[in-house]
């Protein structure tokens, strides 16, 4: 994940989602950052260690799907290492080369690039998540 300055964080509050515990603290977060009128990326997707495995960061990644959804955005990508949890969440794999060139402007800013490993990955909004994982109930209201 890139670093980011307090400032950059003020400036883009609005696009986070927060999971919070029984005492309010934050566990989780995640963020839709709009790049056009049909394209947004899922950023920022972080759960706290002590609360892995508990269904928190699916429902981060839903509650940036919902929100693409009002907005009436067709695609919503993301950019990750950590792809086999995004296709549980019903995203597929594309080349990079695939996403337009504005959406390389942050990266430059990162120590790895250009050379970095990170996979794309996109899903179309309106789809329904993928049933890997069926059995386990997922709740999907608002965070
Ligand atoms: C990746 C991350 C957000 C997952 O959060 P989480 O709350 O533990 O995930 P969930 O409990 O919602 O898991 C949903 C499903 O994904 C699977 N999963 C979770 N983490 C996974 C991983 N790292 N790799 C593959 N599958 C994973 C779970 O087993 C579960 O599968 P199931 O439905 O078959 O049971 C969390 O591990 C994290 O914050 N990692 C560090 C930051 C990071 O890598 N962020 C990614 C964005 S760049």
């Amino acid at each position: 994940m890139i670093r980011r300055s307090l400032g950059e964080l003020y400036e883009s509050i609005r696009e986070f989602f927060v999971a919070t515990d029984d005492n309010g603290e934050i566990i989780g977060c995640s963020a839709l950052h709009v790049f056009w009128d049909d394209l947004a990326e899922l950023k920022c997707l972080a759960v706290s260690e002590k609360a892995h495995g508990q269904g928190i960061g699916r429902r981060l990644v839903e509650a940036c799907m919902r929100s693409a959804q009002e907005l009436e955005i067709k695609t919503v990508f993301t950019l990750t290492y950590v792809a086999e949890f995004f296709e549980k969440c019903g995203y597929h794999r594309i080349d990079k080369a695939e996403l337009p060139h504005k959406i390389w402007n942050e990266c430059v800013r990162c120590p790895l690039f250009p050379n970095c490993t990170e996979i794309a990955l996109v899903r179309p909004v309106g789809a329904e998540p993928a049933l890997v994982g069926a059995g386990h109930s997922y709740e999907t209201a608002t965070l």
